[in-house]
């Protein structure tokens, strides 16, 4: 099983909602994507159709993989589940900063296909959630938003990336074109990462919250929409790095490297 780490250094990225879309079209793509939570405040089960939090996830129970739930689509997914007490929130974020490889050994031991692929949606990096998904990463899907505070906080995480030996690519999201400002954006962190920057730009589409109200999967209640087209251009990127890429991984120095990805 491959893992892919969806990451931003800045708040609403869209890594939620990316995670939750790109699991339904891999599977389209004839993957068997696992999605997983590791984010205490337990949106992701929204974007698969649930109406609640639920109580058990993968935060609060040691038989975590019987926590999974199935969307209309056939995806699994993994909540992180309410820890309940204020205790028990300090007991999982203790166990989180003593043990960097929780998530990894979690994901080691449970009994899925070889080609099954673990999307993990976490908190904004640095925080203790995104460096369990890292540390669990065979790739890390870098989220930048055509903001200012992506280039401000990129040069850390990328530091963070080679330190942790992370293969990693990056995406713009959230692009209204329209305005100057996120063209900028785009424009310098092209000129920044270069072909590590995917030409998967995800634009800004009123339908994606929309969507998320409804408890849909925006690229199936929207196909022909511009940013649909853009989720499905990353997923097909994804589905050639897991077919071909992913075999070059950590500490496989020499193999066939896909464009766009960074070899740690
Ligand atoms: N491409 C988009 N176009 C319009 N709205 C979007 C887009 N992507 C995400 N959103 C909306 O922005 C909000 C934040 O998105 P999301 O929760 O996926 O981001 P996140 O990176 O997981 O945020 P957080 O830092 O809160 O975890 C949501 O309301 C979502 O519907
Ligand atoms: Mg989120």
């Amino acid at each position: 099983m491959k893992t892919i780490a969806l990451i931003s250094a800045v708040g609403g990225a869209g890594r939620t909602t990316i995670t939750a879309e790109l699991a339904s079209l891999l599977r389209w793509h004839g993957h068997a994507p696992l999605a997983i939570e590791c984010d205490p405040r337990g949106l992701l089960g929204f974007h698969f159709g649930l109406h609640e939090p639920v109580r058990q996830g993968l935060s609060n129970t040691a038989d975590w993989a019987a926590c999974g739930h199935r969307s209309d689509d056939g995806v699994l997914f993994v909540p992180w589940g309410e820890p309940g007490t204020r205790a028990a929130r300090a007991d999982i974020a203790m166990r989180m900063h003593e043990d960097p490889h929780w998530l990894r050994r979690l994901l080691q031991d449970v009994d899925l296909p070889g080609d099954a692929v673990a999307l993990v949606d976490s908190a904004p990096w640095p925080s203790p959630f995104a460096e369990q998904a890292l540390a669990a990463a065979d790739l890390a899907l870098v989220l930048l938003p055509s903001l200012p505070e992506s280039c401000a906080t990129l040069a850390p995480l990328r530091q963070a990336l080679d330190e942790g030996g992370i293969a990693r690519a990056y995406v713009v999201t959230r692009l209204q074109p329209g305005r100057q400002l996120h063209t900028d954006v785009s424009v310098l962190l092209r000129a920044t990462l270069g072909d590590a920057l995917l030409p998967y730009e995800v634009h800004e589409d009123a339908g994606v919250p929309e969507a998320l109200a409804r408890g849909e999967c925006f690229c199936r209640s929207t196909p022909h929409s511009q940013t649909a087209h853009d989720l499905q251009g990353l997923a097909s990127w994804v589905s050639g790095w897991l077919l071909n890429g992913a075999r070059a991984g950590k500490g496989q120095a020499g193999g066939h490297v896909p464009r766009g990805v960074v070899a740690p």
